[in-house]
């Protein structure tokens, strides 16, 4: 990607890029729905990623070029948001003259090259927003640490975009690495990488979507409005994900549905994340993969926000004998997880799955075995 990123950059704008850095997308093991709650999340960079390079242009202006579409973007970036995909780089230009990393005229290029797919469920905006945001500091000459990255990523899409994303997706971006999965304390902000030794299957259903165009939004305006209604009980209570799990009956009695049905799973899923990550320290493989169909169920039932297609293949891993599988990300379409034990019965299961898909819906997944890859980085220009 970084040799796609610099070519495409030269045919576009006649000069060498003058910095470039990528970032990675994203699956996460467990902790959905959980992020813009303050709790728990155990995602995993994988080894796709974003490349961007960047270089200085006319004052005021960003000009942007994307190898998928080749389309030139060209706005004011202060004054005007451009539509499709730019809006991310606008939205962190915005955010790194916020943070006084770049001037308030600064005329910017870019280039992007990826192969995370768009949609997916895999975090391909935040690849784009946290390489953007790495290599846009780069060229300002800016040393700026990698939680602060996130922060600039992380804003760009909520305030910008306008998205009500929690911190999950530009945290693990920016701060992965290689071989582990990263528990991250959404209210805390604390993060500690934990191995991840597992064989993970990506099942991408093809239904893809845009996050701004599912009820995602929806999802966040009704734990706002359950967290307001349990603050009657519990005044100190500052996150959904913070309500104690042995307080359930409580919760069940003060709120009405959906309010409650989602509460419910953002408890229940606090506690299950936090218990993964304990199981996956220990390698308890096992055990983990039980709490991978576990939070599929409360995805699906409590917070539905899961798909036919993401159940049929969580289903036919389960009969294959998968360790554990769900969906990961915001759901309602794009992928599924499937952990597995050995080489040997991740081929059996990626069969079984296929089978199964091919016959609900006359047509293939795409099944990709992954690895946990590293988290943002800069890049060579020449
Ligand atoms: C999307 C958001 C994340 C998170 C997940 C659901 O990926 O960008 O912040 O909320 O959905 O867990």
């Amino acid at each position: 990607m970084r040799q796609q990123a610099i070519a495409l950059f030269r045919a576009s704008f006649g000069m060498r890029p003058r910095a470039a850095a990528s970032a990675p997308g994203r699956v996460n093991l467990i902790g959905e729905h959980t992020d813009y709650n303050g709790g728990p999340v155990l995602p995993v960079a994988i080894e796709t990623r974003t490349t961007v390079a960047v270089g200085p242009g006319d004052p005021e202006i960003l000009e942007a070029v994307s190898e998928r579409d080749g389309q030139m973007v060209r706005v004011r970036w202060r004054d005007e948001l451009p539509t499709g995909w730019a809006v991310y780089v606008a939205g962190v230009l915005r955010e790194l003259w916020a943070h006084e990393a770049l001037p308030p005229d600064a005329g910017v290029r870019v280039a992007v090259a990826s192969d995370v797919p768009v949609g997916a469920g895999q975090s391909s905006s935040a690849a784009l927003t946290v390489a953007a945001a790495r290599a846009l500091s780069q060229l300002a000459g800016q040393r700026i640490a990698p939680r602060h990255i996130a922060g600039i990523a992380y804003r760009a899409e909520h305030d910008h975009v306008g998205v009500r994303c929690g911190v999950m997706d530009q945290t693990v971006a920016a701060l992965a690495k290689a071989g582990h999965a990263l528990l991250i304390e959404c209210a805390s902000l604390v993060t500690r990488p934990i191995p991840f030794r597992g064989r993970l299957l990506v099942v991408d259903t093809g239904i893809r979507h845009d996050l701004a165009a599912t009820p995602y939004n929806t999802r966040v305006a009704e734990c706002h409005a359950a967290l307001l209604r349990l603050k009657v009980d519990l005044p100190e209570l500052l996150f959904l994900a913070a309500w104690p799990a042995a307080w359930v009956g409580r919760l069940r009695r003060a709120l009405p549905q959906p309010l409650r049905n989602r509460a419910l799973h953002v408890v229940g899923e606090t506690t299950r994340t936090r218990f993964a990550a304990q199981l996956l320290r220990r390698s308890q493989l096992a055990r983990f993969g039980r709490l991978l169909y576990e939070s599929h169920e409360s995805c699906r039932r409590l917070y539905e926000c899961s798909a036919p297609e993401l159940d049929l293949v969580v289903g036919a891993a389960r009969r294959a004998g998968a360790l554990g599988a769900r969906m990961t990300g915001a759901g309602w379409g794009g992928s599924a997880i499937v952990l597995v034990r050995s080489l040997k019965e991740e081929e059996g299961v990626a069969a079984a799955i296929r089978r199964a898909f091919r016959r609900a819906y006359g047509r293939d997944p795409v099944i990709t075995p992954v690895r946990a890859g590293a988290g943002a980085r800069r890049e060579a220009v020449r």
